[in-house]
């Protein structure tokens, strides 16, 4: 299976803007055009959400008692210098490697409660899946018995998926979270081995007024 490796952000990836205007400017985008995404700005979204930024691996989002249960999966349609296809990002590495050899978004919006065409109509859609077995055991022995560890899991999906809406902010990406999915039939698309499931999606694309 191929690998797609991650560029380095040390290559003049990062671009500038404050973070106040990225706040500003951040909004659910559901209307793209059909341009592609370059394969950069995508490295760049995986980047925000769960990149490490030193030498110690430490990362872009935090993660409690740094268990780090977060996996990236990414349904790429219309990015550029990649195959269609349904990718997993190596958590350490960030490079993409390829898990389901055909483009999934159609069946990706088929899996969704009620009708969210921009699923389909993304160029991509990061998926924020996660270990659920994991935080769930190492919090097993504080209150609230039984459901600290999994709430820690959705807490840590939503700063990687903030952190992901401001990038696409700052790149005048349009992008959406979408959690309004059947969670079994979605980890069926996605080909998602347990402990894993799915949490969020973030569709991207160009955004189009129509
Ligand atoms: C937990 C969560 C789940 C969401 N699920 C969906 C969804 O399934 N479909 C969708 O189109 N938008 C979804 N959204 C996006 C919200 O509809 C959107 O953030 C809200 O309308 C406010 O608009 P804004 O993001 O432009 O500020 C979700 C947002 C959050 C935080």
């Amino acid at each position: 299976m191929p690998v797609i490796r991650r560029l380095k952000l040390k290559d003049g990836l990062l671009n500038a803007i404050t973070l106040a205007a990225a706040l500003g400017g951040r909004r659910s985008h559901r209307n793209f055009t059909e341009e592609p995404v370059a394969l950069e700005v995508l490295q760049r979204l995986i980047w925000a959400a769960q990149g490490t930024s030193d030498d110690d691996d430490k990362r872009t989002a935090p993660s409690a008692h740094a268990l780090h249960p977060l996996r990236l999966y990414v349904s790429a349609g219309r990015v550029s210098g990649i195959e269609a296809g349904a990718y997993i990002s190596d958590p350490m590495s960030e490079d993409l490697n390829l898990h389901v050899d055909q483009d999934v978004r159609a069946k990706l919006e088929r899996e969704a409660l009620e009708d969210q065409p921009w699923i389909g109509a993304a160029a991509g859609i990061i998926t924020i899946c996660a270990d659920l077995v994991t935080p769930s055991q190492a919090f097993a022995d504080q209150p609230p018995y039984g459901v600290r560890g999994l709430r820690y899991v959705h807490i840590e999906a939503g700063a990687a998926a903030q952190n992901m809406g401001l990038q696409a902010a700052a790149e005048g990406l349009g992008c959406v979270l979408v959690a309004g999915f059947k969670d079994e039939a979605t980890a069926g698309v996605l080909n998602l081995e347990p402990p894993l499931g799915p949490i969020l999606h973030m569709c991207f694309g160009w955004p189009s007024e129509s």
